[in-house]
């Protein structure tokens, strides 16, 4: 069983990120496995989690563009032992492709939420 939360927006700066991250972080923390991914260049959800977008090693662009298994690229307990990240890149302008990810991550947490650059959608799988 699985329940689909989606935030969208076509506004800007009305808040999609920092829901996803909040969001993201109540669900961690009630213990429901959960991977934010990161999918706006622009990286917030990056950052707004405390790390550097320019600094790391691999992102969500590697999953998409040169095939880099999923597990390589996702930064594991994220403040919580059950939030992960797979970060941005400012290289994914040009390189979305949501399908891909779908097929990548569906076995990784019981809660993913993909953000987009013009709108977040949350996706809390919840199994029972
Ligand atoms: N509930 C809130 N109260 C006050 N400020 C908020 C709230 N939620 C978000 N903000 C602030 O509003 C700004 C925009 O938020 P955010 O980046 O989450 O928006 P967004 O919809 O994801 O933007 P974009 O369309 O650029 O991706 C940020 O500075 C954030 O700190
Ligand atoms: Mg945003």
């Amino acid at each position: 069983m699985s329940r689909v939360i989606a935030i969208a927006n076509q506004k800007g700066g009305v808040g999609k990120t920092t829901t996803a991250i909040n969001l993201g972080a109540g669900l961690a923390v009630a213990e429901q496995r959960t991977l934010i991914v990161d999918m706006d260049p622009q990286g917030n959800a990056t950052s707004g989690l405390g790390f550097d977008k320019n600094s790391l090693e691999r992102s969500v662009y590697d999953v998409l563009v040169d095939g880099t298994p999923v597990q390589d690229s996702i930064l594991t307990h994220v403040h919580f032992p059950f939030l992960d990240l797979l970060p941005s890149s400012q290289d994914l302008v040009g390189a979305l492709s949501l399908s891909r990810l779908r097929s990548a991550t569906s076995s990784r947490a019981t809660s993913i939420l993909r953000i987009q650059a013009t709108a977040v959608l949350a996706r809390a799988r919840l199994r029972r």
